[in-house]
């Protein structure tokens, strides 16, 4: 089984938690998917202060809240799909929060979420609200933790995009061009994981039988 993650950045049960569950059932669609989901919803998140003692290997966050359980799954997962409310152009202050906290995952842990597969889904009051805009900082993490990135089938583009008029969960159903992008999404992502996940296993026996360490363990980040 692969497993893909849904991680929604909106404080309500609204259109982005409604849009992500519905690329998750769309994933599952795929045999061999399973799939999970956390939100920021109700939960206790606090921006990152750069005290700096997560980059020291022996130390924990000095934050004590709700991040704990999202990086065990964030580890077991194989794909994700990061999702966000547009807030001024931009994504909300809590997802923020919660993707500025995981910087020890690439610059200590060695890239632990490398290879896997991300995708990102946003959701705005208004037809050109700043969805394309709000998907970059979701997929410039992508990045800067070695997790390819796909925008779904093609008609995506960087990803999905709903205009759910304020209207919540209804706003995001009422809006059919917005969930063809949302299905495309969690199935174009599903095939990636796949193949990401078989290309992995096959390369990883290989590497082995080779010897051959992986760039990121021969080169860890210095003086960056
Ligand atoms: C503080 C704030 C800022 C917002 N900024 C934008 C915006 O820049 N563009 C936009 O289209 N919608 C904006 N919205 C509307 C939300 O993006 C929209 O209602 C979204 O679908 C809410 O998602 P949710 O129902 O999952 O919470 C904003 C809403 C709030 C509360």
């Amino acid at each position: 089984m692969a497993k893909i993650l849904g991680i929604c950045g909106s404080p309500r049960k609204g259109a982005t938690e409604y849009a992500i569950l519905q690329a998750l059932e769309e994933a599952k669609e795929i045999p061999g998917i399973e799939t999970d989901f956390w939100t920021v919803r109700g939960k206790n998140i606090g921006p990152c202060i750069h005290c700096d003692a997560c980059m020291r290997k022996a130390e924990k966050c000095t934050i004590q809240d709700d991040m704990g359980e999202l990086e065990k799954k964030l580890l077991e997962a194989d794909g994700f799909i990061i999702g966000s409310p547009v807030y001024d152009m931009g994504i909300t202050a809590q997802l923020t929060a919660v993707l500025n906290r995981l910087r020890h995952m690439y610059l200590v842990h060695g890239c632990n979420l490398q290879n896997k597969v991300g995708a990102a889904i946003t959701t705005g009051g208004t037809r050109y609200g700043g969805q394309e805009m709000a998907r970059l900082p979701i997929i410039n993490f992508f990045l800067m933790h070695e997790v390819l990135v796909t925008g779904g089938l093609i008609g995506g583009y960087t990803g999905a995009s709903i205009w759910s008029k304020d209207a919540k969960e209804q706003g995001a159903k009422d809006d059919e061009v917005g969930m063809n992008t949302i299905k495309r999404l969690g199935r174009g992502l599903a095939e990636a994981v796949k193949i990401s996940k078989y290309g992995l296993e096959k390369w990883n026996v290989e590497k082995e039988e080779l010897g051959i360490t992986s760039e990121t363990e021969k080169s860890p980040v210095k003086d960056h």
